[in-house]
């Protein structure tokens, strides 16, 4: 049965301890759950409740969630497209997901900022210092490094992972692989929203 205490991480736990909790209880409870909302805001309080539980810098995590492919995203636009009443798509951009933390900016578009960079590269982008990193987007001037891991099911980028810290370095490698791996299990235990956009040819 699903509980509460799947959140509580004991005393004096590493960093890996913490992330292996968090995904073995992500794996229990997406069991017979495929729903992407209550599959990711569930992710997301395990994650923010790992990063309380571990000493500095973790603990200074301040924003922890997803954001989602916006289904209303058009495609990516080929070169070769032809305007569509007098417009030519834009670009796919993200949309905020289930999260925890202060409130949040609502679109990213693909390519701006640390979340649009890995939504558009599939790759994880680890920011040690955000004012190094061109076209940061500021949604809480407290962040002072972040990390954004991209969420791909079938070559397809479905959602991002994305976690701030308040202080510089708050993140590494040991970051990277668990938040790597919660994005394989998340995106393989969800049912991700089909794009509404319909090409017109
Ligand atoms: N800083 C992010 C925006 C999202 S918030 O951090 C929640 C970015 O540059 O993409």
């Amino acid at each position: 049965m699903v509980h509460a205490d799947a959140s509580n991480f004991a005393a004096g736990v590493t960093k890996e301890e913490a992330y292996q909790q968090v995904l073995d209880q992500a794996e229990g409870l997406f069991y017979e759950q495929r729903n992407w909302v209550c599959n990711l805001s569930n992710a997301a309080a395990l994650l923010w409740h790992a990063y309380k539980s571990l000493p500095s810098p973790s603990n200074q995590v301040n924003w922890a969630g997803f954001y989602t492919l916006d289904p209303l995203s058009p495609p990516p636009p080929p070169t070769t497209t032809a305007p569509v009443n007098g417009k030519r798509p834009g670009p796919q951009q993200l949309i905020l997901g289930p999260f925890q933390g202060k409130v949040a900016c609502q679109i990213i578009a693909f390519g701006r900022g640390v979340c649009g960079a890995a939504a558009l590269t599939k790759t994880t982008q680890l920011v040690p210092d955000v004012e190094g990193f061109p076209g940061h987007i500021a949604c809480d001037g407290d962040s002072r490094s972040e990390i954004v891991v991209p969420i791909v099911v079938d070559d397809r980028l479905v959602a991002i992972i994305d976690v701030d810290c308040t202080v510089v370095n708050g993140f590494d490698g040991v970051d990277r692989v668990w938040l790597e791996r919660l994005a394989e299990l998340v995106g393989k235990g969800c049912d991700w929203p089909a794009p509404a956009f319909v090409s017109s040819t």
